[in-house]
């Protein structure tokens, strides 16, 4: 058995699966499954799930095992890519600057898990806490130390050892945690109207928008377009069902975002009789602990929340260094040890800068944007999505749809075949064109979604 392949199809499964949920799912479904109707955006979300989702999912990974290239640039080449070469890059990037940026916000959640954990949990409430915290010169750049840390240790295992075992242990347990904090969450007095709004469907929310913001958490959620899927896929077998895995993947990420929105929604809803849930890191690092404060066995509920936060932000995280040590074995022709380290320096060294950009380098900014947003506003609203525009040209014009199909079937029967020939050669890349445009204009407060 090779050290950097998956032992066993289980081991691919949870992998991928601690890849895909993460912040995401957290704190970003929640804000907005409440911000378009409740029980309307999770139809409307699952129904994209399933297919264009499923589409971009099953072509990654069969693109990875195909070619059994960890890189996304040694996999465009090898598919003769031409042109669209370019793509490979592309698709290589993405992981290489998100790393940095998700392994600060990591960081961030090492800290409020520490400071639930040691009791000292009822500072956090204090208005202004979370923007002291992130504008304190020293400790975010301890806690990015410590969490970039992990996942090094993580990664000096291996594919087998440590990506996969990592997974093996800690997705159960997430999903453990999760099921208990919003089984809790639903017995505080005034939670079940949060209930009643999350899943009941109104019909007034079937609009354009609510379709490109699910399309967008799903391309960001499900970690498309930026490579992992071909270094995961190439780390599998060619005996593992390949489409009965995709399928555990995105009940496993829908899952844990569903049991997110259980959780918060309500929870928020009996805080705040029925306000808006907020976005992002002011939802996580601001609101939850106010809500957490006022229940009943708030430290614990707390301690175990962000548990479970930083559980899903490792497994994402360790997904993205993995991929980029493919990217950095091929790019600079050295071995795993020393891209290891090279990656270390990288996610420091950059998730110093910002860190630091809010406090010394505060002075950075584009539209308003911290160094955090720009980094995440050109991976998730640029390049993201068009690396997966690009994969989708690849198989459409070059590889060919057959092929991606014939990997298919090496393991199992294609049951979703034709839906995922017709969706990939008509619907994925428009669709993909859609989102970027849309995330573009949204940036620059053009459009809202
Ligand atoms: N899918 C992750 C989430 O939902 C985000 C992520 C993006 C993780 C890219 C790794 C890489 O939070």
């Amino acid at each position: 058995m090779e050290k950097n392949k998956f032992s066993s199809r289980l081991g691919f499964v949870m992998a991928v699966a601690g890849s895909a949920v993460g912040l995401g799912n957290i704190w970003r479904f929640p804000y907005l499954a409440a911000k378009y109707g409740g029980g309307t955006f999770l139809v409307v979300y699952i129904a994209l799930a399933l297919t264009v989702g499923f589409t971009l999912l099953v072509s990654e990974t069969a693109i990875g095992r195909l070619t059994g290239a960890p890189s996304p640039i040694k996999a465009y080449r090898q598919l003769n890519a031409g042109e669209l070469k370019f793509g490979g890059y592309i698709n290589a990037l993405v992981p290489i600057l998100i790393l940095p940026y998700y392994s600060a916000i990591g960081g961030w959640v090492l800290k409020y898990f520490y400071e639930y954990l040691t009791g000292n949990h009822q500072n956090l409430v204090a208005p202004d806490y979370f923007s002291e915290f992130i504008a304190s010169p020293i400790q975010p750049l301890l806690f990015l130390l410590v969490f970039t840390s992990i996942c090094y240790l993580i990664i000096t295992r291996g594919v087998k050892d440590g990506v996969e075992k990592m997974s093996l242990i800690l997705m159960p347990i997430l999903i453990v945690l999760a099921i208990f904090i919003s089984g809790y969450t639903l017995t505080t007095p005034g939670a079940f109207e949060g209930v009643k709004y999350y899943l009941s469907i109104k019909p007034e929310y079937f609009t354009i928008s609510t379709v490109v913001a699910a399309l967008g958490q799903i391309f960001y959620s499900l970690s498309i377009g930026m490579g992992i899927l071909i270094t995961f896929g190439s780390y599998m077998d060619k005996k593992d069902n390949l489409e009965a895995s995709i399928g555990q993947i995105e009940i496993m990420d829908t899952l844990i975002a569903f049991l997110a929105g259980m959780m918060i929604i309500p929870a928020v809803f009996a805080f705040s009789n029925g306000a808006n849930v907020a976005a992002g890191p002011s939802l996580m690092f601001i609101t939850l602990p106010q809500v957490f404060t006022s229940m009943a066995y708030g430290n614990i509920i707390g301690l175990v929340f962000f548990l479970l936060v930083f559980f899903a932000a490792l497994t994402s995280a360790v997904s993205l260094y993995e991929a980029n040590i493919a990217i950095v074995e091929e790019v600079f022709k050295t071995n795993r040890k020393k891209a290891n380290h090279l990656l270390f320096g990288w996610t420091g060294g950059i998730g110093a800068l910002v860190a630091l950009g809010f406090n010394k380098l505060s002075f950075v900014s584009l539209a308003g944007m911290s160094i955090l947003d720009i980094l995440d506003f050109v991976t998730n609203s640029i390049f993201m999505p068009l690396g997966a525009i690009c994969t989708v040209l690849l198989i459409v014009f070059v590889v060919k749809v057959d092929k991606i199909v014939a990997e298919v079937k090496i393991s199992s029967k294609f049951r979703r075949e034709k839906i995922y020939r017709f969706l990939v050669r008509y619907i994925a890349a428009p669709a993909l064109i859609i989102i970027m445009i849309s995330f573009i204009l949204a940036t620059f407060n053009i459009i809202s979604i």
